[in-house]
């Protein structure tokens, strides 16, 4: 089997008018690449994980509505512009809660809006620089979260992270991994503890398997014993990604994030959200702002088991998502460097200060 760590994850490619993704509804039992061609292809596979995770989403669907303009026949500006966003505000629907889809397709969007005067032609060139642009940023941030995340850690420490926040989850690195992966290279060692995150199982399923192939210290842990594994001593910080970070600092990720923030504070461990500033919804006043997505009953009671295992008809709420308080944060790591309370004040200024 390829290993997975030299495997972009997700790519384009132009001369074929192909989205090349890593199906990570596959793994870790197969490394299947899939070449995606229709706008239905590429939406399913926002919407059913096959690429998942908040920037990898983001670059997936600037590829993707690149890859849509490409397509538009016609000349004229105004029929461009119109067919434009009307295909943008259907792929942006594809997954509400992390920001960097609607992000990334803004930015793809303004292209068309701030150039009336280019031919169609020449936005679609410029298009698709925007989308490498992306993807090439989106590497860029995420090796400058692993070295900030860098300075929190010290060689053999223990971590513990939730879901996929990985190089799965971004172009290459990831967010919450990046500091291990960035570690690796420099000959470091880490034992990572990894949830396995129900109910699809991201660190189960994926975590665990990009940190193994990165020659990692990996344990997997049902959700329920991070309580014990601190408890144990073994956990020296957590590291957990982002899909929307609210401007009070209040941090939106996948569903169990802000239990394990809570126990977190309960044992005394440094809890850090990671994620590049993309992620970062200046525009969202708290995390009760943040939309979250809910997902269909079957994730919870079937899928991944061989059989069944709840009654049938029992009711189910599978919300993919939970907020973490920002009081329970000790810092918000970004490219441009490390967030702390109080985060109105701190995450404005990495703005102000970068933009
Ligand atoms: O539903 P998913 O798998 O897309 O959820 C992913 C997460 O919650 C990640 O932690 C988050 O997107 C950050 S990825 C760098």
């Amino acid at each position: 089997m390829p290993n997975v760590m030299s495997i972009e994850t997700v790519a384009l490619d132009d001369a074929n008018s192909e989205l090349v993704l890593i199906d990570q509804t596959q793994l870790p039992g197969r490394v299947e690449i899939l070449r995606l061609r229709t706008q239905e292809e590429i939406r399913e596979a926002i919407y059913l994980l096959k690429v998942r995770g908040a920037p990898a989403i983001g670059v997936a669907a600037a590829f993707g509505i690149y890859l849509a303009a490409k397509e538009l026949q016609t000349d004229d500006y105004s029929e461009f512009l119109r067919l434009f966003d009307e295909r943008r505000a259907w792929l942006e629907a594809a997954r509400p809660t992390a920001v960097n889809l609607a992000w990334a397709l803004r930015r793809m969007q303004l292209v068309v809006e701030e150039n009336p005067q280019k031919s169609v032609g020449e936005l679609k060139t410029l298009l698709l620089k925007e989308c490498a642009a992306i993807k090439n940023e989106d590497t860029e941030m995420c090796r400058m979260i692993g070295e900030h995340g860098l300075t929190v850690l010290k060689d053999g420490c223990g971590i513990l992270t939730h879901c996929n926040a990985g190089q799965l989850a971004t172009s290459k690195y990831g967010t919450a991994l990046a500091p291990i992966h960035l570690g690796r290279e420099r000959g470091m060692h880490f034992r990572v503890y990894t949830d396995e995150t129900r109910p699809l199982l991201q660190g189960a399923r994926l975590s665990a398997f990009e940190l193994m192939a990165d020659g990692v210290d990996t344990t997997v842990i049902c959700d329920n014993m991070a309580s014990q594994v601190m408890k144990n001593g073994w956990i020296d910080a957590v590291f957990v990604g982002c899909d929307r970070v609210a401007a009070n600092g209040d941090a939106c990720n996948k569903i169990g994030t802000s239990g394990v923030a809570i126990l977190a504070k309960h044992y005394g461990i440094p809890f850090y959200v990671l994620g590049p500033t993309s992620t970062i919804d200046l525009d969202t006043p708290t995390g009760n702002d943040i939309p979250i997505e809910e997902r269909p009953a079957h994730e919870v009671t079937e899928m991944w088991y061989e059989k069944r295992m709840a009654p049938e008809g029992v009711k189910v709420y599978n919300p993919a998502f939970d907020v973490t308080d920002h009081e329970l944060i000790t810092g918000i790591i970004t490219e441009h460097g490390i967030a702390k309370p109080p985060y109105t004040e701190s995450l404005r200024a990495l703005f102000t200060k970068n933009n």
